[in-house]
C-alpha cells in the first residue's frame, strides 16, 4: 500500500523504513531538513521516496502523523484536505517539554486529532511503544511469539489497514475498540516511557499481554 509519513523523526524515520522494508510504497515528509528525507528514502530502499506533507497525503492508502503535539496544525496545514483517509497516530498529547499529557480522562490526543481532521477515519496505532524497539521486533518477526500492540479507531475498516501494518512491522495487533479507548492506552504509554527510559534495562522495550486459562 501507498504510505505517507508526517513527521520523519525517531517514529516516523522508523517506522517508514520498515514499511518500505516490507514492500509498501512510503513517502517520508515533514522535517527541517529536505536533506535528511532525501537520504531517509535513500536508505530505506524499495519504493520509498520524500516528498512534501502535501505529496506524501496525496493518493495514500494510509497517512501516519508522527509529530509533536505542537506541531499538529502545522503539518495539518500542509498536509492538505484528509477526508476520507486513513490517519494513523503514534503521537501523543504531550507538553513542550514531553513530560506531561496535556489532554487525559475527558478526551485523548486521537480524538483531539479527529476533532482537527473531520472526515478523516483516525486510528491510534503504534504510539505505545518507544522507537527504539522497532527495528528489534520487525528483525523478530519471524518469531512465533511476537509482541502486542494496541491500537483503537471508530472505523474497522480503517482498522484493518492499521492492523495489516502492525502486522508488517512484526507486533501482534490487539484492536481495543473506539477511538476514544485512546484515553487509556495514552496513559499506559507513559508506564512504558517510565520502564523504557527510566528503569534498568534499556529502551528496547514492547510488551505482550497473555491470557492464562
Ligand atoms: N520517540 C518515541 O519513542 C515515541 C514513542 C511513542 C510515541 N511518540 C510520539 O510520536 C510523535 C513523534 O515523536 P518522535 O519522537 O518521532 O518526534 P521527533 O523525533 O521530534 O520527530 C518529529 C518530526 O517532526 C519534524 N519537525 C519538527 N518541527 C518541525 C518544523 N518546524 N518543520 C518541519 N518539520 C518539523 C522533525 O524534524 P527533524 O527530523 O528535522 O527533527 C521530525 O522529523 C510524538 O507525538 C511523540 O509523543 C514517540
Amino acid at each position: 500500500m501507498r504510505v505517507g509519513i508526517l513527521g520523519s523523526g525517531l517514529m516516523g524515520a522508523k517506522l517508514g523504513t520498515i514499511f518500505a522494508r516490507a514492500g509498501h510504497e512510503v513517502v517520508f515528509s515533514y522535517a527541517r531538513s529536505e536533506e535528511k528525507l532525501r537520504r531517509l528514502a535513500r536508505k530505506a530502499g524499495g519504493k520509498a521516496r520524500f516528498g512534501t506533507p502535501r505529496e506524501a497525503a496525496q493518493d495514500a492508502d494510509a497517512v501516519l502523523l508522527a509529530v509533536h503535539w505542537l506541531r499538529f496544525d502545522d503539518v495539518l496545514a500542509q498536509a492538505g484536505d484528509l477526508s476520507g483517509k486513513v490517519v494513523i497516530t503514534c503521537s501523543l498529547p504531550m507538553n513542550a517539554d514531553d513530560t506531561e499529557l496535556v489532554v487525559a480522562q475527558s478526551s485523548s490526543g486521537a480524538e483531539e486529532l479527529a476533532k482537527k481532521v473531520p472526515g478523516a477515519r483516525v486510528v491510534a496505532a503504534f504510539g505505545t511503544v518507544p522507537s527504539e524497539v522497532l527495528f528489534g521486533v520487525y528483525a523478530a518477526r519471524r518469531r512465533k511469539q511476537r509482541p502486542s500492540l494496541v491500537c483503537c479507531g471508530d472505523d474497522p475498516k480503517a482498522k484493518k489497514v492499521a492492523v495489516k501494518l502492525i502486522r508488517d512491522v512484526g507486533f501482534d495487533p490487539i484492536d481495543i475498540g473506539a477511538l476514544r479507548l485512546a484515553r487509556y492506552t495514552e496513559p499506559f504509554t507513559m508506564l512504558i516511557a517510565r520502564l523504557a527510559y527510566e528503569v534498568k534495562g534499556g529502551p528496547a522495550l514492547a510488551y505482550r499481554f497473555e491470557r492464562f486459562k
